[in-house]
């Protein structure tokens, strides 16, 4: 079939790097991709918020399935907008309704979700500009840190763990009377800190059955020893050696499965990933996040650890087969370095020129695009997360070095990478 892909990082690569690999895929195209996804596939310019158009594109060129890759568009309602059009109608989208897509487009909605199905999270409040009042005091009652999180979509900044009453005060105020994240901070969730170990858990869901592909750990500070500033993501590693056994059962009773049946039981329309943001604490998963879209990072570690067909287990999605499915995982480890540019995620520059990626590297170690630019015949940088290198591993520490090694060779001005991912995980 010929499939289109939307979006341009490095998720999106390693997507393609995966669907490309499928014995169902006819023509690839990458909507608007990057130079990497060039060797995968046509990349088409395209606005991915002209939801028209994305539609005449999948009409002139016979797209029989359309993948979202980051969470704006399916957000803002490209399911149902591709869905809805009477010609489009055996296409296949992989990605949820704007209504599902909720449970990442607002935190509220997330929460009151999980609620209602009994799915363990932080206990929270929301708060308005109506109740702004009565917020200030239940911050200054609430324990330390506090947790405020912007309602809708910020861009990945809409989290504060406030250390104090008076900043959790300050960000209160910042994000409902003064706007700070415009109407996605309109609405403010206040909710409970949690202490323990991140992971992501990844389902390929229909609404009503599910698979669950390879978990993965990321790793968001800047700096080694996960100190400094949060980013888009630093690397990530699979698998997570404490998601195994008996902590895994309980991530699929108490979280994946409740979530699926609250899917289901209130007939929302979801074919797509469910991103389960969770945290381990003392042994028990609580979600801190749903996301409706494959995490980066995770990605470039959970597409090489897929051994199953990708394409395949997105036409039994369409079939609602999913539950008959068996995933296959990769026995090795992976693991991702992401490049960044110096200065990141504070101000950098862009448009250094990057060398070396024709380098002969290890036959295990993937190099995906994030932000890069073709220019000519040079590749420039063109975003905070460069690059993403991924390597193969019979453990996880042989995964990072082989991808450190890899990176020695790629070289441009203002280059940083962490070479402590996995560092929880080194004998
Ligand atoms: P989110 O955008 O919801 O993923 O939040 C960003 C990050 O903030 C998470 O990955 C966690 O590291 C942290 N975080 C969010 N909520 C909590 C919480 N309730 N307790 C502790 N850390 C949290
Ligand atoms: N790595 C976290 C995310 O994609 O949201």
């Amino acid at each position: 079939m010929n499939i289109l892909l939307l979006g341009s990082g490095g998720r999106e690569h390693a997507l393609a790097w995966k669907i490309k690999q499928s014995k169902h895929c006819h023509h690839l195209y990458i909507a608007p991709g990057n130079p990497g996804t060039t060797t995968l596939g046509e990349n088409v310019a395209m606005d991915l918020s002209d939801f028209n158009a994305i539609a005449e594109y999948c009409k002139r060129n016979d797209i029989q399935m359309v993948v979202v890759g980051p969470e704006d568009p399916l957000v803002n309602g490209i399911y149902d907008y591709l869905k809805s059009d009477v010609s489009l109608k055996n296409l296949i989208v992989v990605g949820p309704s704007a209504e599902a897509a909720k449970l990442e487009g607002s935190k509220a909605y997330a929460k009151a979700f999980m609620e209602r199905h009994g799915i363990p999270t932080a206990a929270y409040r929301e708060f308005t500009k109506e109740n702004f009042e009565e917020g200030k005091q239940y911050i200054s009652q609430h324990s330390l840190p506090i947790v405020l999180k912007a309602d809708g979509l910020a861009a990945g900044k809409g989290v504060v763990i406030a250390a104090s009453h008076e900043e959790a005060l300050a960000t209160f105020q910042e994000m409902i009377l003064d706007a700070k994240f415009g109407e996605a901070s309109a609405r403010v969730v206040i909710e409970q800190f949690l202490t323990g170990v991140e992971l992501s858990v990844f389902a390929l869901t229909d609404g009503h059955e599910y698979v669950l592909l390879p978990e993965a750990k990321d790793y968001k500070r800047i700096g080694e020893g996960d100190k400094g500033l949060n980013t888009g993501g630093m690397g990530a590693v699979s698998p997570v050696p404490f998601a195994a056994g008996d902590f895994m059962q309980k991530v699929v009773d108490k979280v994946v499965k409740p979530t699926i049946a609250g899917l289901s039981s209130e007939k929302l329309v979801y074919n797509g990933f469910v991103f389960f943001g969770l945290i381990n604490v003392d042994g028990e998963p609580f979600v801190i996040e749903y996301n409706c879209r494959m995490g980066d990072p995770e990605t470039e570690v959970v597409m090489p650890r897929l051994s199953s067909d990708l394409v395949e287990l997105f036409i039994s999605m369409d079939k609602h087969t999913l539950g008959s499915q068996k995933v296959i995982f990769h026995e090795k480890a992976a693991a991702t370095l992401v490049l960044v540019s110096g200065g990141y995620p504070e101000s950098f520059e862009k448009g250094k020129l990057i060398t070396g990626l024709d380098s002969t590297f290890a036959d295990h170690t993937i190099v995906f695009h994030a932000g890069v630019k073709q220019s000519g015949e040079q590749l420039l940088t063109n975003g905070g997360r460069v690059l993403a290198v991924t390597s193969y591993g019979n453990h996880i520490p042989e995964a990072v070095e082989t991808s450190a090694a890899a990176i020695q060779q790629i070289q441009y001005d203002g280059k940083y990478f962490r070479s402590d991912i996995g560092y929880e995980f080194r004998q």
